[in-house]
């Protein structure tokens, strides 16, 4: 460790080649899309809450939207100069904050940021109407994550600013999904057109709890929007009852079509994307589901599988996987920040 990081050290910090998968992908989005940011004026000022409110049309002018920022930073004019983001985190985060912030001050805004809800009137009681009333004076946007599913929506009561939700309890985690479909788009580009050809089509599997899980919930419902992309989405988890009511049939109305198996090791060979997560928030905790399935460098993954993981990771995502071709998950993460610059250019009108 010691020689390891002396060397660390010792080494000029020199511009590296990034090796992250999926790095040069964005640019076939922009020839593959093209552009019409008629879709894109239905989210002017509105809300965001569901990922029920996103279209295809949306979805794919934002990816374009995202493209155009990851692969022209230069071109960006530093558009939400002025305006002020207020990123309310009362739960844990690394990405969701981060990426957000990252992206509005890319596009020239500023933050008032609240990590602690100690830190605020809810301290003494002070309720999110209340405080939703204040948030209207002080910034042009929030972005909220709560463990309580109904906080959102209680916000939304007095807001008269856009709020985007980064997470509510077990219910949504919309811009994850958002970032998750950027990450696909780039790595099979044939997903934007309007028909895919049956040799193209995706198997994918979820190794997940659907019912439980907000970053599955949101990421079923933005891919049904592309459901004759999918063979067939298989559910791998250790649970009975894996979706909440009523979610498999929505989701297969629209589109999907779902198996439910415990064996992992089975399915790997065959798939050509593999979803993992264990983490659910629950109450003000959270739990982790699925523990024991596990994705290691002996994993029988097919060649050229990708992974897909919102992060965090525990046990069930090894390190070895990280120098691998399989590894889309850090594309993942670091494509989020694009995404959410799309949305919030998008929301607050400045993308023209
Ligand atoms: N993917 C995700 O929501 O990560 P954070 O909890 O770190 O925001």
């Amino acid at each position: 460790m010691v020689n390891k990081l002396s060397r660390k050290l010792l080494d000029p910090l020199v511009e590296q080649p990034l090796d992250i998968q999926g790095f040069e992908q964005p640019r076939a989005l922009l020839n593959r899309i093209p552009e019409d940011l008629t879709p894109l004026l239905d989210l002017v000022q509105r809300p965001v809450v569901s990922a029920t409110q996103f279209n295809r049309q949306q979805l794919l002018q934002l990816a374009r939207l995202a493209s155009r920022y990851e692969t022209q930073p230069q071109l960006t004019v530093r558009p939400l100069t002025g305006k002020i983001m207020i990123s309310a985190f009362y739960e844990p985060s690394t990405r969701t904050r981060l990426s957000f912030e990252s992206a509005w001050h890319r596009l020239g805004g500023d933050i008032m940021s609240i990590t602690d809800p100690a830190s605020t009137g809810i301290a003494k009681g002070e309720s999110l109407h209340d405080i939703g009333e204040m948030l209207n004076h002080y910034g042009d946007l929030v972005v909220l994550r709560e463990s309580n599913e109904n906080a959102v929506y209680e916000m939304l009561e007095t807001l008269r600013i856009p709020i985007v939700n980064g997470g509510n309890g077990t219910d949504e985690h919309p811009t994850q999904a958002m970032a998750d479909i950027y990450a696909l788009l780039k790595w099979r580009p044939a997903l934007c057109d309007p028909e895919i050809d049956t040799g193209e089509r995706i198997r994918l599997a979820i190794i997940g709890v659907p019912g439980q899980m907000r970053t599955v919930r949101s990421l079923l419902i933005l891919m049904s929007q592309f459901a004759p992309a999918f063979e067939e989405v298989v559910i791998i988890t250790d649970e009975t009852s894996p979706f909440a009511e009523g979610q498999r049939e929505e989701l297969e109305k629209a589109g999907l079509r779902f198996r439910v198996t415990g064996d992992m090791n089975a399915e790997l060979p065959t798939l050509d994307v593999v979803y993992i997560n264990t983490i659910a928030w629950v109450g003000d905790d959270y739990k982790e589901l699925g523990t024991r399935y596990r994705l290691d460098g002996s994993s029988p993954l097919k060649p050229g599988a990708v992974i897909l993981h919102p992060l965090a990771r525990g046990s069930e995502l090894a390190r070895e996987l990280d120098t691998t071709a399989h590894n889309w998950y850090f594309a993942q993460a670091r494509g989020a920040v694009f995404m959410r610059m799309a949305l919030l250019s998008t929301i607050l009108k400045t993308f023209a």
